[in-house]
């Protein structure tokens, strides 16, 4: 992929040194990522696997069992929530829970964590429910989707720890200025969070899928093969910001990529469609942020 980050910007090296102190996956995740990518991974092979860790037992069980996925019975053993989950819920679930422990402690983060989660969520939530919409669902499991929108900003939570002063004034320079966040990271770091999403698709060996989202989801058109899956993750986040979900009160969208929607086969009605019942999902985001926090 080509590099677009400006080598030689003090800042950007002086980052770009910091974040190579970023903590590895858990191994139970990295494991875990290469058995549901495994075609002869059993639902049992990743259950042994899942239940190593009791923190992560319990969240599977708690999501299996709420009215987030809406599953009528009760779930009681990990490999029935393995099987009516499937693998890539899993992964969503697994990626998210460790990304965001890996990143609850910080003091003074740059940025109010809540409402990036919320956002997250939101865009999630909405990409999977476009695959559902406008996308043959035996081409793109609507989960990947998923998992892509959760992840799809992280970068910015990168910075937000790392370059917590440097961020910040990112932050006021896109309120002050009333731009999008990743136009005031180019012009005060160099680099943007889909930059910084490259860095960590490499560090911790996401899956292409997953890299590609989060390296290109303000730039669809780039994504060569998984235009598809991108430019639902890019429509996703801009119906997570159209409802209100930014992380700050009016926060400035990114602009939408013209042929994001004629690439989706989505009509303006249709649009409208789907942001209305993505308000009525927030209390589900809500719930889901609750439960693998
Ligand atoms: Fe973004
Ligand atoms: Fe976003």
């Amino acid at each position: 992929m080509q590099q677009t980050s400006p080598a030689g910007n003090e800042r950007y090296r002086r980052f770009i040194e910091q974040i190579d102190n970023l903590p590895a996956l858990p191994a139970i995740v990295t494991r875990l990522m290469q058995v549901v990518n495994s075609p002869d991974t059993s639902a049992d092979d990743a259950a042994k696997l899942i239940q190593k860790d009791p923190a992560l037992t319990t969240k599977m069980l708690r999501l299996a069992n709420s009215a987030f996925y809406g599953i009528p019975r009760s779930i009681s053993s990990v490999s029935s929530a393995v099987v009516i989950l499937g693998f890539n819920t899993i992964r969503s679930l697994v990626l998210s829970a460790s990304v965001m422990k890996m990143f609850s402690s910080s003091h003074q983060p740059a940025i109010d964590k809540n409402r990036f989660w919320k956002h997250s969520i939101v865009c999630a939530i909405a990409a999977k429910a476009i695959v559902r919409q406008f996308i043959n669902v035996r081409m793109m499991d609507p989960e990947s989707a998923f998992c892509a929108g959760i992840l799809h900003d992280i970068g910015k939570l990168i910075f937000s720890e790392f370059a917590q002063e440097d961020y910040f004034e990112v932050c006021e320079f896109a309120k002050e200025c009333n731009v999008p966040l990743i136009e005031a990271e180019k012009k005060i770091l160099g680099i943007s969070h889909a930059d910084i999403g490259r860095i960590l698709a490499d560090k911790w060996a996401l899956p292409l899928d997953l890299e590609y989202s989060l390296v290109f989801h303000h730039e669809p058109m780039k994504a060569d093969s998984l235009i598809d899956l991108v430019t639902t993750v890019h429509m996703a986040n801009v119906l997570s910001h159209r409802i209100g979900t930014g992380l700050w009160e009016n926060e400035p969208m990114p602009p939408e990529w013209d042929q994001a929607r004629s690439i989706l086969r989505m009509g303006e009605a249709d649009f409208e469609r789907i942001l209305l019942a993505l308000k009525e999902s927030i209390d589900k985001s809500e719930e889901f942020f609750d439960i693998i926090k």
